[in-house]
This record gives C-alpha cells, structure tokens and sequence, in this order.
C-alpha cells in the first residue's frame, strides 16, 4: 500500500520501489513509530481534531499491532516503503477506514525525526550502561595493580616508570569524557519535532506540549523547517561515537603491543583469542584488531552522514533517509566493540614481572637521578646533564645506572651519597610522583575513588 497514490495514474517502477525502500533498516524503529502514533492520536482525540471513538479505536489497533509484531505474529513486509507507511497500512488493514485517519496533522519527515530522536534517546542510555561496564572492568583490573610497575612511554621510547594502574585508568578518564559527551548529545537529541508537519506545521489546533510530555520529551522544538530537516543530534552522537571507537582502537593497539613476544607484558585469555590455520604455535588478539579496524568503519558512518547533510536545501529531502544506516551500524559496532573488549580485558592476565623488567630497562630513573642531584642543591640544566652522562657511560659499559658503585658515581658529581640507591629505585621513582594525576599508589588511589564515584553516579 502506497500513502500517495492518488495523484499518480502508473504504479512505481519495481527498482525504484526497491531503491526508494527504507524499511530494510528503519523497522528496527517499529516500536519508535507505533508509540509516537499513539502520543499522535491520543492528542488528536483530546483536541477534538478527530472523533473521540475513532481516536480509541486507533490507538487499540495500534497496541495491537505492537504486541503482534513483538510476538512474531506480524512479520514486517520487506517491499513496504518505510515503516511509517507498514504501519499505516497494517493498522488500516485491522481495523479499517478509521486507521485512515491516524495520519491527520502529520507528516512523515516530522514522523520519522520523531521516531530516530526517540530510537536514539534509548540507544545513548544504553550505550553508556556500556561504557560504564567498561570502567568497572577497568576499575577492578586498575584496583588490583597499583602497585605493578611497567615502563612510561613517550615516542614509543621508554620515559618513566608508571604502574599498570595509572596506565589504564588514563582510558578510564577518556570514557569519563566519553560519556560525558554522549549526555551532551542526548540533551540536543530529547527535544520533540512532532507537529512541523511536512516542513510548516499544519491549520490544526495539535498539542505539541501533550505528545512531548506523553512520550517523556523535556522540550519541544521551536522552528518546523529545523524540525524536519535537523540531523545535527545524529551527527553529534556519531561523531560522540566515533571518538569512542578512537579511544577503544588506541588502547587496542596497546593491547595488541603487549600481546607480542617481544613485549609480553600481558597474555588474552584463549576465550578471547583465535588462532592460526596454519602456524600452529599462534595465539592472536582479533578482538583488538578489529575494533582498531571498525573504528575505520565507525569513522566512514560520520564522514557519510555530515557529507550527506552538507549540500541539503531547507526542508526536508529524500536524501536525509540516508541518515539511518550509519548511525545505526555505529551503534551496532561501538555496543559489540565495548562489550568484547570489556571481555577481553577482564579476563587478561598480566605478567607483572616482565612489566617490571621492562620499566628496568631504558634508564627510565635517569630523570630521577637529575631530580636527586637538584633535590641536593645542583641546578636542573646541570643536573641534567650530569645524568645524561652517566647514561652514557652505563650504555658503553653494558649496564644499570643502579649497579655503578658509589665511587663511580661521584666521579660525575660530589653532591651522590649513599641514598642514590634507593632514590633511584623504581619503587621509589613511582611512589614519589604523588602529585595529582600523578602514578603513585596514593595518587592512583584518589583517582580509583573519583572513577568510583563516577560510576555509581552515572
Ligand atoms: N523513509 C523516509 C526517511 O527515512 C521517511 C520520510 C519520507 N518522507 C517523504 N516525504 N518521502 O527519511
């Protein structure tokens, strides 16, 4: 069933039925569309637009047809043009000239902004219910390695000394942000655009204000062109999105660093692994190298969606059906990505020792023998040199800046003692950055509490 026959004398061409068809990815907004149809109705009735009697009985069908759907007992047709039309016809098909009235005071390009508002208001909640699964695993696994030392890095190049704990919780500052960003976006996208009609509203006396509040909208919008032509809210909570993938695809990447035989710093567990069909001996980390793959993919749905909005006259053009499949596809790929990475990580083991090993090497305390000579009254540019040349010297003979002897070390400077030793130490190199943000236990600990409090008020 079509919803503009009448002004046409030929029925459509099967291809261009085919090419102009939505519902192959917007009837996952079914529930979307029946429940904004209800609040529609409800309103139409109350405001005296159509009959009482024809109101109720609309919005029985309607319900009806929901739980059909949901039960299976409906099977959405494939050929239909969008959902808003299947729905339409399917509640015309039940109970019968009345469901033609549904549509009074409505147009599809304020219904269908209506129904992706509301499909993503629910999506961004549970996306976040995500993230936050993510910060709890992160949690835990950040709470059990305070004091688990591993290399700094800056260039790829070993630093300073951190722990695994400061480490992963700079990812759990990024989802802080993340989130925080996806509420921004919810609070553009909770705004009602029912009423704008095709593109200037309609000569009924609708109740915007009534469908807002019936279908828990916190305002309604104020210009019936924006109404039907914004996207805006679909571009935010993708590009929201897509900086989600970003940050999942770095912490990849670092994943799939450790995995390796070279660093060894962390093993997946084999439910979070595959295999090799040729080399029997492989152990692969797939997972991460597909959400670093996808976040390409997750990238490719904003680059569509701002470069389909870019060149659309106001209102409302066809071209703006293309807004669905890639917020949709994003949504898919970051809920998958953020639960299987969450998998990943909780279930990692950790090889502490290599980690340690691998903050050992590097002179990664160099700065810290700097900062013990400027603590001793040596001027950092001094200082800094002094250290650079003990590198030096460690590098030629083969060695740890902590196994010179002291008699060595004073020949660089009078002011070492005795107490180099364990200033140097990496116990000590971390334990003593206690400034805010900073990697050591106390410091991590206040910043475990601030994620901790965040999760419990998110
Ligand atoms: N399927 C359309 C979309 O997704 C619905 C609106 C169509 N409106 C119209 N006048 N053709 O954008």
């Amino acid at each position: 069933m079509k919803l503009w026959g009448g002004r046409f004398k030929e029925a459509e061409n099967v291809l261009v039925n085919d090419f102009n068809s939505s519902i192959r990815f917007d009837q996952r907004m079914y529930k979307e569309d029946i429940t904004g149809s209800l609040a529609h109705v409800k309103m139409l009735g109350k405001q005296g637009i159509i009959p009482k009697e024809s109101a109720e009985k609309i919005a029985e069908g309607l319900s009806e047809i929901l739980v059909r759907i949901e039960n299976g007992a409906i099977e959405i047709d494939e050929t239909a043009e969008d959902i808003h039309s299947f729905t339409e016809g399917i509640l015309t098909y039940y109970i019968g000239e009345e469901g033609k009235k549904l549509h009074t005071g409505r147009s599809r390009n304020d219904q269908v902004t209506l129904d992706l508002r509301m499909y993503l208001k629910t999506a961004i909640q549970e996306l976040i219910q995500n993230i936050l699964e993510l910060e709890t695993v992160l949690y835990d696994k950040a709470a059990e390695n305070i004091k688990t030392i591993m290399p700094g890095y800056t260039h790829m190049q070993k630093a300073q000394p951190i722990t695994l704990s400061h480490h992963l919780l700079a990812y759990a500052e990024m989802f802080k942000r993340d989130i925080g960003r996806l509420k921004d976006s919810y609070k553009r996208t909770d705004e009602m655009p029912l009423g704008a009609g095709a593109l200037a509203t309609s000569t009924y006396p609708i109740d915007r204000e009534f469908v807002a509040k019936e279908l828990g909208f916190s305002k309604i919008t104020l210009n019936s062109l924006d109404s039907v032509s914004d996207r805006d809210y679909v571009i935010e909570t993708l590009s929201a999105i897509s900086m989600i993938m970003m940050h999942l695809s770095r912490f990849s990447e670092e994943i799939i660093l450790w995995c390796t035989n070279e660093f060894n710093f962390v093993e997946l567990s084999d439910e979070y692994s595959t295999g090799s069909s040729i080399m029997p001996q492989k152990k692969n980390p797939d997972v991460a190298e597909l959400i670093r793959g996808k976040t390409g993919r997750v990238y490719g749905d904003l680059t569509t969606i701002l470069t389909v909005m870019k060149g659309i006259p106001l209102a409302y053009n066809k071209d703006m059906q293309e807004d669905k499949e890639c917020i949709f596809d994003a949504l898919d790929t970051v809920n998958l990505a953020l639960k299987t990475f969450s998998g990943m990580i909780k279930t990692m083991k950790v090889n502490s020792d290599n980690m340690k090993k691998g903050a050992k090497g590097g002179f990664t305390n160099a700065t810290d023998v700097a900062d013990y000579l400027v603590k001793k009254g040596e001027s950092f540019r001094n200082a800094h040199e002094i250290s650079g040349k003990i590198v030096l010297y460690c590098i030629d003979h083969d060695m740890y800046i902590e196994d010179m002897s002291l008699d060595t070390f004073k020949t660089f400077s009078n002011l070492f003692a005795e107490d180099i030793y364990e200033a140097i130490d990496l116990v000590t190199c971390v334990k003593e950055r206690k400034v805010i943000g900073g990697p050591s236990p106390d410091s991590v600990s206040n910043e475990l509490n601030e994620l901790k409090k965040f999760i419990e008020e998110n």
